[in-house]
């Protein structure tokens, strides 16, 4: 009997052999993607498309670099590969504007260099118990490198969107919705407590842990991320000219930046709105969630629509809490893994799928497209759990708690599966917007539903 390759993270008490093909499995997924992601010519691969990226040859070598510190030195306990490049990829000695100028491997040295880790890095997954030691458990670092690719092979695809150039990337148009839609939707979630994050995930992040229960009064919440026809409609009515729905600190960056609509929009001469994607300039859709949009304009839209943006807590509540049963699923959709029908992730469709196109998606509470198509700003900053551990290594995210960062939340069309969950978080800073982020508004119940 042929065993089918699993496509999922480690689940508690299976095998080690189960968990071995499950990490071989990803492994070679996301080698794939990064190995597309890097098939260009040497001059795109080291140039800086945009001050706010990394070259992509940089990005490449230091997916290998952190796979040969966590997988072949530190499970596989062998000696540096090349001990001289470690400083080279260490994301904190040089910010990204400046590795264009460091001495980094050239297109084929880093693709040598990472098929030279990989090769070493089966070998200590086929060495590893994965059994007795934190780091080992359930392949914990191999699921963690895992993730790791993915994260940067989502950066990768917005370097990608900021090249200028022809298109080089490719991908059918998502689904559409199988029927009509009231793309400003709400819906009611009961007051209550729920378990927020989790202690069971076996490769969940350090962050998301432990499971913890937090109580919240009912709020209303988007049954769909906001459209680009919303937000057209803030940005046709003055929105960009008129401080008050703005806050102060998003005001200042309004206006220092410029900002007059979502990053990669264009207006024509007749007033109409077009976008660019991925080297394409085509008419913007009205009905896909808005995207590339900073936290300040998000919570711009949110205000002048007479909302707010959710809280973590609010959007975790949204997708896992099952009134029925009391408890936190995994996804919003159940405890499965998601597939093509759940969820718009993993580079399948190049642009945000439209509102309702993913109704086998939605959580139990009826809110829909909480995981993939884009991430979501939440009006809540970086902070730890109660309980928090750091674990393996604080550079994660321990950090950056406290800092100036907004939470945000669900994935993108660009988030590959493996890496990203109900429980998963995401931060950036509130004036970034070349990531996929788009947000979904919220707001307190009316007190005659908080009396329900
Ligand atoms: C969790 C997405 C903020 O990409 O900056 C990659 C993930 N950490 N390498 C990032 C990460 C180290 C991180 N984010
Ligand atoms: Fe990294």
């Amino acid at each position: 009997m042929t065993v089918q390759p699993t496509t999922g993270p480690a689940v508690p008490g299976e095998s080690p052999e189960t968990t071995r093909d499950r990490v071989a499995a990803l492994l070679a997924r996301s080698r794939e993607r990064s190995t597309r992601l890097t098939d260009l010519d040497d001059g795109e691969l080291t140039a800086q498309h945009s001050p706010l990226m990394s070259p992509l040859v940089w990005d490449l070598a230091h997916i290998g670099s952190q796979e040969e510190l966590w997988l072949v030195r530190d499970v596989g306990g062998r000696t540096p590969l090349r001990p001289e490049i470690d400083g080279l990829y260490d994301a904190f000695q040089h910010s990204r504007s400046s590795r264009v100028g460091l001495p980094l491997l050239t297109p084929a040295e880093a693709r040598g260099y990472v098929a030279e880790v990989r090769d070493k890095a089966l070998d200590a997954l086929h060495r590893s118990p994965l059994r007795g030691r934190p780091l080992e458990d359930d392949g914990f670092a191999f699921g963690m490198i895992v993730q790791h690719e993915q994260q940067h092979d989502e950066t990768m695809l917005a370097t990608h969107q900021l090249r200028s150039g022809a298109a080089v990337l490719d991908a059918p148009a998502p689904p559409r919705a199988p029927g009509p839609v009231a793309a400003d939707a709400e819906v009611l979630v009961p007051a209550g407590p729920f378990e927020m994050g989790t202690s069971a995930e076996p490769w969940a992040l350090d962050n998301e842990r432990p499971a913890h229960v937090v109580d919240l009064p009912a709020f209303r919440i988007g049954a769909y991320p906001v459209t680009n026809g919303r937000y057209a409609e803030f940005v046709d009515a003055g929105g960009y000219d008129d401080p008050r729905p703005w806050t102060e600190a998003g005001w200042a960056h309004r206006v220092a930046e410029d900002l007059v609509a979502p990053r990669f929009w264009s207006r024509d001469s007749g007033g109409g709105w077009w976008r660019r994607r991925f080297g394409v300039v085509e008419p913007l859709p009205l009905d896909e969630p808005v995207v590339h949009v900073t936290f300040h304009e998000a919570q711009a839209f949110a205000r002048w629509a007479g909302a707010r943006l959710p809280t973590e807590a609010e959007w975790e509540k949204a997708a896992r809490f099952d009134p029925a049963s009391g408890r936190s699923r995994r996804f919003p959709w159940g405890d499965d893994d998601p597939t093509s029908a759940h969820a718009n992730l993993g580079q399948r469709h190049l642009q945000p799928a439209p509102v309702g196109a993913y109704p086998a998606g939605a959580s139990a509470l009826g809110v829909h497209q909480l995981l993939g198509d884009v991430w979501e700003w939440c009006d809540s900053g970086w902070h730890p759990y109660p309980g928090f551990r750091m674990f393996p290594y604080p550079e994660y995210s321990e950090v950056f708690f406290g800092g100036d960062y907004a939470v945000l939340r669900g994935g993108s069309f660009g988030t590959d599966p493996a890496a990203v969950r109900a429980t998963f978080r995401n931060w950036d800073h509130p004036v970034r917007r070349q990531i996929f982020s788009g947000f979904r508004l919220a707001r307190d119940a009316s007190p005659a539903e908080r009396d329900r």
